[in-house]
């Protein structure tokens, strides 16, 4: 069994956020398999890219969300703030040698995953199909 699934409740059945929630979970499954083998400089490499991609999807959410004027904006993007400054300052310390990716730090992650999509993106999906954004 994967350490995050691709299952119902990830697909939010929206073709541009499937495509990079599959993308975050096949990562992060990576990620946790260098964790379990102690395979510390992948690990931090691929912990870098992680972050830098979510960035990006964050940012992308946040676009559909003003395009499709989403009443739910400023919560959904307060959860993409904390949870992205909580990921940024643990890769700084990780950089600055103070710190290492463990399987606490993955399970808030996984949590975190599951309880985003279900309480915010799953809404901005059905909104988004609802108003025929693609
Ligand atoms: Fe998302
Ligand atoms: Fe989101």
């Amino acid at each position: 069994m994967a350490f995050l699934e691709w299952n119902d409740e990830a697909i939010v059945n929206h073709q541009a956020m499937d495509t990079e929630h599959k993308k975050m979970v096949d990562d992060t499954n990576k990620l946790y398999e260098y964790v379990i083998s102690n395979k510390i400089e992948e690990a931090n490499k691929l912990f870098q890219k992680i972050v830098d991609d979510l960035e990006t999807h964050f940012g992308m959410e946040e676009n559909y969300m003003k395009i499709s004027k989403i009443p739910q904006y400023i919560s959904h993007k307060l959860e993409h703030d904390r949870f992205y400054n909580k990921v940024r300052s643990l890769l700084t310390k990780i950089n600055a040698g103070k710190k290492t990716i463990t399987l606490d730090h993955l399970e808030v992650v996984k949590t975190w995953f599951y309880n985003h999509i279900k309480f915010n993106d799953r809404k901005l999906a059905n909104f988004l199909n609802e108003n025929n954004i693609k």
